[in-house]
């Protein structure tokens, strides 16, 4: 990805550090964190100082590689980093991709630049399978941030769209805001500006109605980790967003690279939910137009009680197709593509 006319991952490896580009402080301040121990890098996680399943994936498995390159314990910190966020499949494949590398007398280091290119490839692949499925003029609809701020680069989700932008396709996007971290229109938007692809901002409860008035073509959103029976698991609002375009009769496209889909997990009910703090609800974090210093301010009232799951399970049978780096599958395909 291009910001500001210089290119980027949205993680990588340089001086023997771990560096992330500070995802909360995004749209208003570009900036790079950079970590040289394995703790700090599983609280970046863990407080989404950078997030999206297979950016987690990637930051994992380099936070590992740098608990070896300090002769510190990996299977205490693979104890540590795997507690850092529960649900995306990736920061598990992450870890458990370098302890078997170590296992097998590899160089950690090597293995998670191995990772990271790879994800890489799969995501470009995703964007390549993913437009064929755009016709020009199409409007598409997509939930959190899926494009290259949640890989390593290019995007799950929004991956399709630049390749069809890239191929003079006229594509119209409607990011949902997704409350409450506000992904959509703190990150999406971002990356939308950056790549020049118009787009509006709708509020979560808006994409129903420009459903209903044939106004969304296509629903494409990214997952955290996806079953053997085809459910899947994606930002809280997800399952919403599916009821909706089924309603409507619109195609709704989940894409992932084979790094998200856990062949231990049978069904989306197995899926562990991340529950997160009710702050997130009751409160909102942005840039105060009074004095430009990024402020929280409370919008729920002291006394209520805020409720926070992360994420939600969309069942198989509402998802038209998942769009993998290997071809585009039913859900019910992905889990014979294990075997
Ligand atoms: O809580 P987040 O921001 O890490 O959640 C991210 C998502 O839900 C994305 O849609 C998902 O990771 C797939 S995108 C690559």
């Amino acid at each position: 990805m291009t910001i500001e006319g210089k290119s980027y991952r949205t993680v990588w490896f340089e001086d023997n550090r771990l560096c992330l580009i500070n995802q909360p402080l995004l749209p208003h301040r570009f900036e790079i964190v950079r970590i040289g121990d394995y703790r700090e890098a599983a609280l970046a996680i863990r407080n989404m100082v950078v997030r999206g399943a297979p950016a987690i994936g990637a930051t994992a498995a380099y936070a590992m590689a740098l608990a070896v390159l300090r002769g510190e314990d990996p299977e205490e910190a693979y104890r540590v980093i795997g507690g850092a966020r529960p649900t995306a499949q990736d920061l598990f494949y992450g870890i458990g991709r370098i302890r078997e590398a170590l296992a097998g007398g590899r160089d950690a280091l090597e293995e998670a630049d191995r990772i990271a290119d790879e994800y890489v490839a799969s995501s470009e692949r995703i964007g390549e399978y993913g437009s064929s499925l755009i016709r020009d003029g199409m409007r598409i609809n997509t939930h959190c941030n899926a494009g290259w701020l949640a890989t390593v680069d290019w995007g799950t989700a929004l991956a399709p769209v630049y390749k069809a932008v890239r191929q003079n396709r006229k594509v119209f996007v409607y990011a949902d805001e997704t409350r409450p971290r506000c992904q959509g229109s703190r990150l999406t938007a971002y990356e939308l500006l950056q790549e020049n692809v118009p787009h509006a901002v709708i509020a979560d409860n808006a994409a129903g109605f420009y459903m209903s008035r044939g106004m969304i073509d296509m629903v494409i959103v990214g997952s955290d980790r996806i079953a053997a029976n085809g459910d899947i698991a994606n930002k809280i609002g997800t399952y919403t967003s599916a009821l909706a375009a089924r309603a409507n009769g619109i195609p709704f496209y989940v894409a992932a690279p084979f790094a998200t889909v856990d062949r231990d997990c049978p069904t989306g009910g197995d899926i562990p939910i991340e529950e997160r703090s009710g702050e997130e609800v009751s409160h909102m974090f942005g840039i105060s137009e009074k004095t430009g210093e990024a402020d929280r301010v409370r919008v729920a009232p002291e006394g209520s009680e805020c409720l926070n799951p992360a994420f939600d399970v969309t069942p198989a049978d509402l998802i038209t197709g998942i769009i993998t780096e290997r071809g585009i599958f039913s859900p019910g395909e992905i889990g014979r593509q294990l075997t």
